[in-house]
């Protein structure tokens, strides 16, 4: 992934929106950690897990809803390389609601033009939910109003040690010299070199933190974080999203444009 305008030039086409009078700044690339599922769940008295399902579910409205602002990449926080040390039954139902997800939404998907992609070490994924996994990349990879990118079994420091390592073997083999390496080429040996960085990343449930989120991505991410559980995060907590980015300044270390 990499900022706009830096290695990619990737201009957002769709014409910004407004939203309660005000002209939206559409960021190109959101992503959001789709928090509060289990919380969501336990106020209701209901099983960890059907949090979790509605969870899911309101990701369908999210993505229907970028579609409509214009936004081009959405990577959502699905399971994270440290979530395997939750009790069995939620990171089986997980799975289970991984693929139960990539078929229930593959009509609607190739109706709304999304194509979907994966981040993270998906060797280590029970095999099953890799060959869905690998045909639904295939089958989506035309489609163009969104790229609607899952990142499972992810972990930032992971990304990054899997860099390394791939980095390590091209120096081995003679094809670069240890001198070469910068920020460029470590971007080209991350999971999906081709996706420019996230301009805005929500954190909904009230945390604030990245939990290894995009860590090399998020350099110059702006942050948004709401109270909402993420099972009840929609449209209009989305727009108050955009409109917060909107009156941003970013200067990506440099000084204002006057
Ligand atoms: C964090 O909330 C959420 C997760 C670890 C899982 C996210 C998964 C989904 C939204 C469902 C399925 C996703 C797809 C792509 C089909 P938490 O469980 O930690 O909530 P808590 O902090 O309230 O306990």
């Amino acid at each position: 992934m990499c900022r706009p305008g830096n290695v990619l030039k990737i201009k957002n086409k769709r014409r910004p929106r407004r939203a309660d009078g005000v002209d939206l700044r559409i960021p190109i690339h959101l992503a959001v950690i789709m928090d509060g599922n289990g919380r969501w769940a336990g106020k209701r008295g209901l099983p960890r897990t059907a949090g979790h399902r509605a969870g899911a579910e309101n990701l369908e409205n999210i993505c229907k809803a970028c579609i409509e602002q214009g936004i081009q990449y959405l990577t959502v926080y699905a399971f994270s390389t440290e979530n395997w040390s939750r009790p069995a039954e939620e990171v089986d139902t997980l799975m289970d609601l991984f693929i139960e997800f990539i078929h229930r939404f593959d009509t609607k998907m190739a109706r709304e033009g999304i194509r979907l992609r994966f981040a993270g070490d998906l060797a280590g994924l029970p095999s099953r939910l890799q060959s869905i996994i690998a045909r639904a990349e295939e089958t989506s990879r035309h489609r163009d109003r969104l790229q609607l990118i899952i990142a499972i079994n992810y972990g930032g420091r992971r990304e990054l040690a899997q860099a390394c390592r791939k980095l390590a073997e091209q120096v081995q083999s003679g094809q670069i010299e240890p001198d070469s390496i910068d920020e460029n080429l470590i971007r080209s040996v991350l999971y999906l070199s081709d996706v420019p960085d996230p301009d805005l990343i929500i954190r909904p449930s009230g945390e604030q933190r990245l939990s290894n989120f995009l860590i090399w991505q998020s350099a110059y991410s702006e942050f948004w974080f709401s109270d909402v559980l993420w099972p009840d995060f929609d449209r209009k907590h989305l727009l108050a999203a955009l409109k917060a980015y909107t009156l941003r300044d970013r200067r990506f270390g440099g000084v204002k444009q006057i």
